[in-house]
């Protein structure tokens, strides 16, 4: 039995740049993943299979279509293996939350078969094959903080250096599917991500589309904001999950305690 982890992806920037014939948005994101996050593991076996637990099994999709069997397939497809896997994945990350979890569950059943069928790919190889499964879905394959253009899957090294971050994030307990904020985006363009742009001088330009679902993420990053301790507070992908980036851990953690009486998911976490 080997095991992987599934970090959670968050999104330190989000731009929209234009709406494609294909149905996607053009954008220009900054990717990060965070410590905490979901776990597979999994071992051979003849045909392939899913069992699921953890604090957000229940709102996750178990069926034939769940990303991690999609991705097996399309692994033991590409590279010819006939070999089955029985897979477990423990589910942390909460669902349809803007935290890409059904991207970080599918990278991770890539790299945990490619290890378990002893296939050895680069990542880059399997990170290829990805594409198809979601446009998160490549960056997840790397899960290091990444500059993502096109769907999101068009990669480039960021130039700056977060890893070790102290991250909260914060989730009003709200289910926001990623479609309708893409179509509620006004479609003005409000420029590229630079790298030499503060953090702070960047956007996610879904957010105004999300709090028109769910007007509860103007609450949580209103809050996140009012401590004064966070370097940055922002909404990630389509929400509603906010996150706040903190100089220290004690910093992290006092903004943290102010918020737990609140009935909102916390999770107090680092950039990886
Ligand atoms: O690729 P994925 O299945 O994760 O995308 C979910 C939905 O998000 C798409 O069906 C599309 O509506 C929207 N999307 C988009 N532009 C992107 C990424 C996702 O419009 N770059």
């Amino acid at each position: 039995m080997i095991s992987e982890h599934a970090p959670a992806k968050i999104n330190l920037a989000l731009h929209l740049r234009r709406r494609r014939a294909d149905g996607y948005h053009d954008l220009e994101s900054i990717f990060a993943f965070t410590d905490f996050g979901d776990t597979l593991s999994g071992e051979v076996a003849d045909g392939l299979s899913l069992a699921l637990d953890g604090p957000t099994a229940a709102a996750a999709d178990v069926g034939d279509d769940n990303l991690v069997l999609r991705a097996a397939r399309a692994l033991a497809a590409a590279a010819g293996i006939a070999t089955g896997a029985r897979l477990h994945l423990h589910k942390r990350i909460p669902v349809a939350a803007g935290l890409g979890g059904g991207s970080a569950d599918a990278a991770a059943a890539l790299r945990l078969l490619n290890r378990l069928w002893g296939l050895d790919w680069p990542l880059e190889r399997l990170a290829a094959l990805a594409g198809p499964l979601g446009a998160d879905v490549p960056v997840c394959v790397f899960s290091q903080t990444r500059f993502g253009a096109g769907r999101g899957d068009d990669l480039a090294p960021w130039p700056h250096d977060v890893a070790g971050t102290p991250v909260l994030l914060v989730n009003p307990r709200v289910a926001v599917a990623t479609g309708p904020v893409f179509a509620g985006w006004d479609q003005i363009d409000h420029g590229g991500i630079t790298a030499d742009a503060p953090l702070r001088d960047l956007r996610n330009d879904m957010t105004a589309a999300a709090v028109a679902l769910q007007p509860v993420i103007a609450d949580v990053l209103a809050a996140l904001a009012a401590g004064g301790e966070a370097s940055l507070v922002r909404m990630s992908g389509s929400g509603a999950t906010c996150l706040a980036l903190y100089p220290d851990v004690a910093a992290r953690d006092a903004a943290a305690a102010r918020l737990a009486g609140s009935d909102w998911w916390l999770c107090p976490t680092r950039i990886i």
